[in-house]
Order: structure tokens, then sequence, then C-alpha cells
């Protein structure tokens, strides 16, 4: 594989800047494990996991990846902000068994708080002299700055609205956060991300020559076999067009979590959850069906996250055959580009 080489790729020593963003529910050691291994870089995500389960994600990890325990694992691991609020023992266990096992990255988003853990990672790095590098995912180009001047990242993810999962109800889309967040970082500036809606290596290659050093390809990855997603969800991912991808709080309300960063919504398949609330239907009967369904995992009212790209998705693959697959297409791209150049 030819590699592709951007702020990214250097950074990571990488070859490929396609990336698997943290994904709770989605993206475990397993996944991204598999995509560091094909050369892409992979986050697995964090929600309410327990500390044994995650040393076992990172178990899995690194069996997969075969680095023995005193090596950094070439992954990373996201934490949710609004949910290491909820207890600051549990979250500071939680972001250490990161550094014990010398994970490349780490990985913030989604919080009122994200400065104070920023502060603890960085004491962590002061107190164990292992320094994993620091993405942070932002929706607007203001937290980028801060995120960059403040907290000294490493790796700013730009999230656009097309984005699956949560993110900003009100934010801008990819093509046009992504300018605007390159001229907050300044030419010395991190590494940034795209995401948010891509399905296809072209469109990588699109956002390449925009200026972003890597793409992160949430849903696309959930059509892998090693993501945590059920054949059943993403059969509904491959069955879906765009405009059924709605963003909307109807799920969190029909769950009952209710702590997400006010300006924050989900990307999700619609279904009948979706339309009872938009309808207004009362909120504990939504709930009290939405329960049952999670019982015999009913689609038609159980949440599939799923992002704005979902019509340019049509099969599952295994997770290297994704990252060859956009690889490859993405070059094929950059080296057309040449020919639009005359002299
Ligand atoms: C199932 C799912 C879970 C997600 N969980 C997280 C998460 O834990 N932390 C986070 O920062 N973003 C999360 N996201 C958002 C992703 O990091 C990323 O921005 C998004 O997947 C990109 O859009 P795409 O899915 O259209 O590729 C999640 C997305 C999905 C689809």
């Amino acid at each position: 594989m030819a590699k592709i080489q951007t702020k990214l790729t250097e950074l990571l020593g990488i070859t490929s800047p396609v990336v698997v963003p943290a994904m709770a529910f989605g993206s475990g050691g397993k996944l991204a494990a598999e995509v560091s291994r094909a050369g892409g870089f992979g986050f697995m995500g964090l929600a309410f996991e327990t500390p044994d389960q995650v040393k076992q994600e990172l178990a899995t990890a690194r069996s997969i990846l075969d680095v023995p325990a005193d090596s950094t694992l070439p992954i990373g691991v996201g934490y949710i902000g609004w949910i290491l609020d909820e207890s600051e023992p549990k979250a500071k266990e939680l972001i250490s068994i990161a550094f014990e096992h010398r994970v490349r990255a780490i990985w913030l988003s989604h919080g009122d708080n994200l400065g104070k853990w920023v502060g603890y990672y960085r004491e962590l790095v002061e107190k164990t002299g292992h320094h994993p590098l620091l993405a942070v995912q932002v929706s607007f180009p203001e937290t980028a700055q801060v995120a960059i001047d403040d907290w000294k990242a490493d790796i700013i993810v730009a999230q656009g609205i097309e984005a699956g999962g949560h993110g900003a109800a009100e934010g801008f889309p990819l093509l046009t956060l992504l300018p605007l967040i390159l001229s907050k970082a300044g030419p010395n500036g991190p590494p940034i991300i795209a995401a948010g809606g891509i399905a296809t290596g072209s469109q990588v290659a699109a956002l390449l020559t925009l200026g972003a050093s890597g793409a992160a390809l949430g849903t696309r990855f959930l059509l892998s076999p090693e993501s945590l997603y059920s054949d059943k969800q993403r059969q509904v991912i491959l069955d879906a067009e765009s405009p059924q991808s709605v963003r909307t709080l109807a799920f969190d309300e029909a769950r009952g979590y209710h702590n997400w960063p006010k300006y924050v919504d989900g990307r999700a398949i619609r279904n009948a959850t979706y339309d009872d609330f938009q309808k207004g239907d009362d909120i504990n009967v939504i709930r009290q069906k939405y329960a049952a369904a999670s019982e015999t995992e009913d689609l038609d009212r159980v949440v599939v996250w799923a992002g704005a790209g979902v019509s340019a998705m049509n099969k599952v693959l295994p997770a290297k055959d994704i990252v060859q697959e956009l690889h490859e297409e993405c070059l094929s791209h950059l080296r057309g580009v040449n020919g639009l150049v005359k002299s």
C-alpha cells in the first residue's frame, strides 16, 4: 500500500489517513486494532464500561496487534466528557487505565468540563512519563481554538453536522467547518481529522485536498463484522437512504439520557420512536415502548446511530478491507487531480 503523507500519518507513523473514530457501543478494541493493523488508526469508544471491561478491550487490541506489554499500543481510547463528569474517581481510573496500557492517543469530546480532564491527562503524562497524543473532537471553530491554544491538543477532529452519533444539533456542514478550523489552526497547527458523513475514498481525497490530514469514518466502519453493532443494526444501515438519517433528541429522551451538553443531539436512522417523538406523544409511553423493544432488539424502535452518508454505503466488509478500499480509492483520486492542472 503506497503511503499517503500528511501531518497525521507523520505524527502517528501510519500509512493511511483513514481513522475509525471513538464510537461508544460501536468501536471496541477489536475494530480499533484491525484498523491500526491495516495501516490506518483506530480509536475505541468508551461510555459506561467498567474498568475490567476496558482492560479486556485493551488486551484484545494488544493481542491482535501483537505488541509486547511494555510497548506503545497503537490505538486510541475515546472518553465522553459528560460521562467522565458523572463520577470523578471512576473517570480517573478509566483514564489511568489507558496510560497503564500505553495507548498511543486519547480522545475527548462532548463535555462542558473538558479542560478539567485535559488537566488530569497532563498530570498523568507528568507522573508516568508516557505521553499519549491528545485528540479533541469539536463541532465549532471556537472550540477548536480553545483546544489548540489552551489545551494544546495534538490532533483536532472536526465533526460536521453530517456525523452519526452525538454532535452539535445546530452545527456546521463539514465542508464549511473544516476550512474554518484550518484557518484557526494555521499552517503550523495540529493535524485536523475531518469527520461526518464520509463514505468513500474519493471523499477522503477531497477532504485531504481541502487541508484535512485525516478522515474519520464512523458509520462506514460500523459495517464491518469487527464493530460492536449487531447484524440487524448493520442491515438497517445498508437499507437506509441518507434522508432517513436525522438529528434528534428522541432516542436520548426515550432512553432517559439527559446529561449531554445543551448544544448536543444525535444522528440516527429514523424509526417509530422518532416519529412518535415528533408527533408529541407522551414521553412516558415512548419510554415504555422503547424499553420493551430493547428486550427483543426491535429496531423499528431501538436506536441505530448512523451518519448522513448511508446512501453511499452498501456492503459489509472486514475492517482491513474497508481501510484498503478507502486508501486505494483515495490514492486514485489524488493521482487523478494532477490531470486538472495545465500549465
Ligand atoms: C454508534 C456511534 C457512536 C459514537 N460514539 C462517540 C463517542 O463515544 N465519542 C465521540 O466523540 N463521538 C462518537 N461518535 C461520533 C464519531 O466520533 C464520529 O464523529 C462520527 O461517527 C463521524 O460521522 P459518520 O458516522 O457519519 O462517519 C459516535 C458515532 C456513532 C455512529
